[in-house]
């Protein structure tokens, strides 16, 4: 049993207006809507749990009361940070032996094909990742710089970095006992969940799948407006994400790029 967790508790301080950004409206529906609209038509996906902001739950259940979402079962509030909100779902889930997928809420474009890869991977895999490759060049920087400007201190091998999206996958009984050791650490900090199994389940590889750039989390304003654009792309008779192959053909109608030919 596939059971997808959409994890919408945020608030969205990032985006900065007076509601969480997930319910921001795009495209004819909240963000949120979208996101649950995917794991419904997901063949692979049996049950859907969402985790909204405290205090925002009347519109979440307004969307589900609709009985147009048969797969959500359970529509509850999210914890204070990403990670609390994660052990609150599990905590829902009880001692079930499933497979679990948690998804941003405010990533509204995933596609079919990266939920059904994911799903595979978890047959041979006990922990799987969504990640795609950095275009840009990642530096660190030392913790505490001495002037006004941070420093670097490494400059990182691109060809090894990969930027993390969802859905983030694993066998239930991983990932609850990643946290059970988690929360007894009192240094334990994260912001995803496969974090919490790398350090806590050492011995559990984590196998990464293919995202897409399309994939992408709504974080700052500028964000919404190419979310929006995006769904614009995909309209009525390509409901589905548009591969590369696609996104060039459409630029090809597009005088910014005959530009000059
Ligand atoms: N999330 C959650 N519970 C929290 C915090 C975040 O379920 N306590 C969810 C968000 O709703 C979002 C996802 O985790 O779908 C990714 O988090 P992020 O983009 O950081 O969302 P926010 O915390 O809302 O954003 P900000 O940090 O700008 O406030």
């Amino acid at each position: 049993r596939n059971v997808a967790v959409i994890l919408a508790g945020g608030t969205g301080t990032r985006v900065g207006l007076s509601i969480p950004k997930q319910l921001i409206k795009i495209a004819g529906k909240t963000i949120l809507e979208h996101t649950i609209a995917v794991f419904q038509a997901a063949d692979a996906v049996d049950e859907i749990i969402i985790l909204m902001t405290p205090g925002h739950l009347d519109p979440v259940n307004a969307i589900v009361r609709d009985g147009k979402y048969p797969k959500v079962t359970q529509v509850l509030e999210g914890g204070a940070t990403r990670n609390e909100t994660t052990s609150l779902a599990l905590k829902a889930l009880g001692e079930d032996e499933c497979n679990v997928l948690f998804h941003d809420a405010v990533r509204p474009l995933v596609s079919q094909k990266i939920i059904e890869d994911v799903v595979e991977a978890l047959g041979t895999y006990e922990a799987v990742d969504t990640a795609i490759p950095s275009a840009d060049t990642v530096v660190s920087v030392h913790p505490e710089s001495e002037g006004d400007l941070d420093t670097i201190s490494d400059v990182l091998r691109r060809d090894l970095l990969r930027r993390g999206q969802t859905p983030q996958a694993f066998r239930a009984s991983i990932i609850r006992d990643a946290y059970d050791k988690a929360w007894q650490d009192p240094d334990f900090t994260a912001t995803d969940d496969c974090t919490v199994v790398l350090r806590y389940r050492p011995d559990v590889p984590i196998a990464v799948v293919q995202g897409h750039e399309r994939n992408m989390k709504v974080t700052e304003p500028i964000d919404v407006y190419i979310a929006d654009k995006l769904f614009q792309l995909a309209s009525a008779e390509e409901p589905e994400a548009l591969d590369d192959e696609q996104y060039r053909a459409a630029l090809e109608g597009k005088t910014i790029v005959v530009f000059g030919g």
